[in-house]
């Protein structure tokens, strides 16, 4: 078993018993256990389900491992950033600890994209603040006619989301920068904006779990005193982007949508201002088209 090491079946076991039980006394679901020994260990899902009497190949030491889910309980690391990787849509994506780990309500984002008109998923899109280039990616191999853009401030996040374009095969062209700065280019060209951006307020954000606070990049959690100050920049220059008819969408937290569409009304571009909620029945999105 060529790059695996042997570890005998019993002692793979036994600390998966050990760490399970650690884990219901931290408060962390046990399925994160079998988690990261498929993802960290490379473990057979068929280990997970028998207990065997023999040799296991691992991709990692057991004391690595155990280092790794050590990390977890006490230092409460997400579990997605001792795997390396996160699950999103129908891919896996690389993460690490620059980059802010995808969630799955932001998925939808793709679904709103999927539904747009066919002249406008054939044109030119941008997703602004890409991190692990979840959005940009999912935007690229969803509509396959379009040419995808992504900014993002952040080198190390940069890095992550061109990694993870390079394997799952793509084409999005990557830019560091503010928002739209690095894209002059594309004035007056965009048939969407798509933007799950920072919108926790400032203050909030000390208040997170362990996991979030302590763990996942602040550029891509802290809002501003409102949470609102990057949706109210890509509010406002998104129209001179925005080709007429062109689709705006972001993410935002509960209890932004009231400020939201105000804000989208205010600004006098945009026409079919609506808010959408995630499956948890949360209002978690805003569409609007410029006119
Ligand atoms: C909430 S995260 C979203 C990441 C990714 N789109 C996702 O949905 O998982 C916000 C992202 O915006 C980026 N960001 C923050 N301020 C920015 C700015 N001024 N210009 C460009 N990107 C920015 C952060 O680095 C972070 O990657």
């Amino acid at each position: 078993m060529k790059d695996l090491l042997l570890i005998p079946g019993i002692q793979l076991w036994q600390w998966r018993s050990t760490a399970k039980s650690q884990s219901i006394s931290h408060g962390i679901s046990p399925d994160e256990v079998d988690w990261l020994l498929q993802e960290l260990a490379g473990v057979n899902r068929l280990f997970l389900r028998l207990q065997p009497d023999q040799a296991i190949g691992s991709k990692v030491s057991l004391s690595d491992l155990d280092r790794a889910w050590q990390k977890r309980i006490a230092e409460r690391t997400p579990i997605q950033y001792l795997a390396g990787i996160t699950p999103w849509r129908s891919f896996e994506l690389k993460v690490a600890p620059g980059v802010l780990i995808p969630r799955p309500e932001t998925e939808l984002l793709i679904d709103f994209a999927i539904a747009q008109d066919p002249s406008l998923k054939a044109g030119q899109w941008a997703d602004l603040g890409t991190g692990s280039g979840a959005i940009a990616i999912g935007l690229a191999l969803s509509l396959p006619d379009a040419i995808v853009s992504a900014v993002d401030r952040s080198e190390e996040a940069l890095a992550i989301a061109k990694f993870n374009a390079k394997t799952l095969g793509a084409k999005v062209q990557f830019y560091q920068g503010d928002w739209f700065e690095p894209i002059a280019h594309l004035k007056r060209s965009l048939s969407g904006v798509v933007s799950n951006p920072p919108y926790i307020p400032t203050a909030i954000v000390s208040e997170l779990q362990p996991e979030v606070r302590l763990h996942e990049p602040h550029l891509a959690l802290d809002g501003g005193s409102d949470g609102l100050e990057s949706i109210r920049h890509l509010i406002q220059v998104a129209p001179d982007y925005l080709t007429s008819g062109g689709v705006w969408m972001v993410e935002m937290m509960s209890g932004q949508a009231d400020a939201i569409a105000a804000l989208l009304s205010a600004q006098g571009s945009y026409d079919h201002i609506t808010i959408h909620k995630d499956l948890a029945g949360i209002e978690r999105f805003a569409i609007a088209y410029r006119r």
